[in-house]
């Protein structure tokens, strides 16, 4: 397990705080986060959800939420480079989140890696992080990337778990704020696995975000 930050700092929480969750799949985390931040509306708020995907579940959820999300995908033209699509998508992000004032963002399931160009829009110079927080379906650094849930249950590990870490440059490296384990079950079925490390990752995130909305970073996790 990486060491911890241990960052324990008062964020500058002048204003309510303005996040925007980013998302490609089924959207479960985008719901427990919006549904989170709706209950604590007079500190922190979801704006908008943003969404690579255009078949994506969190669709129709964030409409039932009560939330705009904009659907951006990545789209490869004639003369474009897989680069340059990748880029003109990330600049069409990064104007909806500045129309909105976003100051975090949250990703929950968005399967794209955020170029360094980006992270730098969101560095924070005080906190010494980027402004941008990522659940990961495993104890990292243990399986890293994709389908991490199906790789650790198929590994047969004894113990699994749930990583909430801020975004750095690299695949799943940047620091991390919190983790949570979960013993494997024997026999249990990879639905079950996946489930109990599912509800582990909404109880991440919202314990990460009660601290963030009362002006607190707790990188320690405790
Ligand atoms: C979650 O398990 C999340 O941790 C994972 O995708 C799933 C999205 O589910 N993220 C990653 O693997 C990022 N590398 P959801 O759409 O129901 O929130």
């Amino acid at each position: 397990m990486r060491e911890r930050t241990g960052v324990k700092t008062l964020v500058n929480n002048d204003r309510k705080i303005r996040g925007a969750v980013l998302a490609s799949g089924n959207g479960s985390n985008a719901e427990n986060i919006v549904s989170f931040c709706q209950k604590h509306a007079e500190t922190i708020e979801i704006p908008v959800i943003i969404c690579d995907q255009p078949k994506a579940g969190i669709i129709s959820k964030a409409e039932k939420l009560g939330v705009p999300c904009s659907v951006i995908p990545v789209m490869r033209v004639d003369n474009d480079t897989a680069l340059s699509a990748r880029a003109i998508q990330e600049k069409k992000v990064l104007d909806v989140l500045s129309s909105y004032n976003i100051d975090w963002i949250f990703l929950a399931g968005y399967m794209r890696i955020i170029s360094v160009d980006f992270l730098s829009r969101f560095a924070d110079q005080v906190l010494k992080i980027n402004r941008v927080v990522n659940i990961h379906p495993s104890l990292l650094p243990a399986f890293p990337g994709k389908d991490s849930y199906q790789r650790a249950y198929d590994a047969k590990v004894k113990e699994s778990g749930v990583t909430l870490h801020f975004v750095d440059a690299g695949v799943d490296t940047g620091s991390i704020i919190a983790q949570k384990k979960f013993t494997r079950i024997p026999d249990e079925s990879f639905e079950d696995f996946k489930a109990r490390g599912l509800a582990l990752e909404y109880e991440v995130y919202r314990e990460f975000l009660e601290q963030l909305s009362k002006g607190r970073i707790n990188a320690a996790g405790n």
